[in-house]
């Protein structure tokens, strides 16, 4: 459920900035096989899809390259990637699912690296708060990926923004429309939780204009 509401509200934050900018750049770090691409269906807008060589290997041989997209094998904290953008354009990063595994300084450090390098810019990425990431590392501890232990975590977004001098635009909880949409669906228990973690900001959707 928690991936599901992610990529429903990103979409829909994409779709606006899209709207808003009459096209634009998003520009998708730490890809994987996300596939907003297909669903969004935005002709006006061209898709960078960034991720490590062996990622973008495997992507370019199950998904392929489409039209108004672009594939960029790369690490997306040394900021190669960004020669290959058209930076006049309107543009948005997206990170979702990649912060989290990161130390806050690698990613204030990234922000202050995107500050330089755009001229016009937003950024939206997922968080969790520090609650949040005990129960998450909780859980991974006990599968053994030890290698999958998350650090980066939010409990203000508001806070987050004013430190790092950026602008928050949005922050969004993750099953609003959810739980709206899909009411009586849903176990109690899936009910209970996903209202906990929408009251408690366990997981938000953070959206920041960076410049
Ligand atoms: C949990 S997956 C999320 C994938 C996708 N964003 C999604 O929401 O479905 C994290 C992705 O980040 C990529 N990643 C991690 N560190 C990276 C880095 N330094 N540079 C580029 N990609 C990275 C991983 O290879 C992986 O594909």
């Amino acid at each position: 459920m928690a991936s599901a509401a992610r990529y429903y509200n990103l979409d829909s934050m994409i779709r606006a900035f899209i709207e808003k900018n009459g096209g634009g750049n998003i520009i998708n770090l730490g890809a994987g096989l996300e596939t907003a691409y297909y669903r969004l269906n935005e002709q006006s807008a061209t898709f960078y899809e960034i991720d490590m060589p062996d990622v973008i290997a495997a992507r370019r041989t199950i998904l392929g390259e489409q039209k108004n997209e672009v594939l960029i094998a790369g690490d997306i904290f040394d900021m190669e990637w960004v020669k290959q953008i058209d930076k006049s354009v309107p543009t948005l990063l997206v990170v979702s699912g990649v912060f989290q595994y990161f130390k806050e300084d690698a990613v204030v450090q990234f922000i202050n690296n995107v500050k330089r390098v755009f001229s016009k810019v937003e950024l939206i990425f997922d968080a969790t708060n520090e609650t949040g990431i005990k129960y998450t590392n909780k859980y991974v501890k006990k599968t053994g990926n030890t290698g999958a232990l998350m650090y980066f975590y939010i409990n203000d977004g508001a806070e987050f923004a004013e430190r790092t001098e950026t602008k928050l635009v949005e922050e969004r909880v993750f099953f609003t429309d959810a739980r709206k949409m899909l009411k009586k669906k849903l176990g109690i228990y899936t009910r209970i939780a996903m209202k906990i973690v929408d009251d408690k900001k366990r997981g938000v959707l953070l959206h920041l204009r960076i410049k």
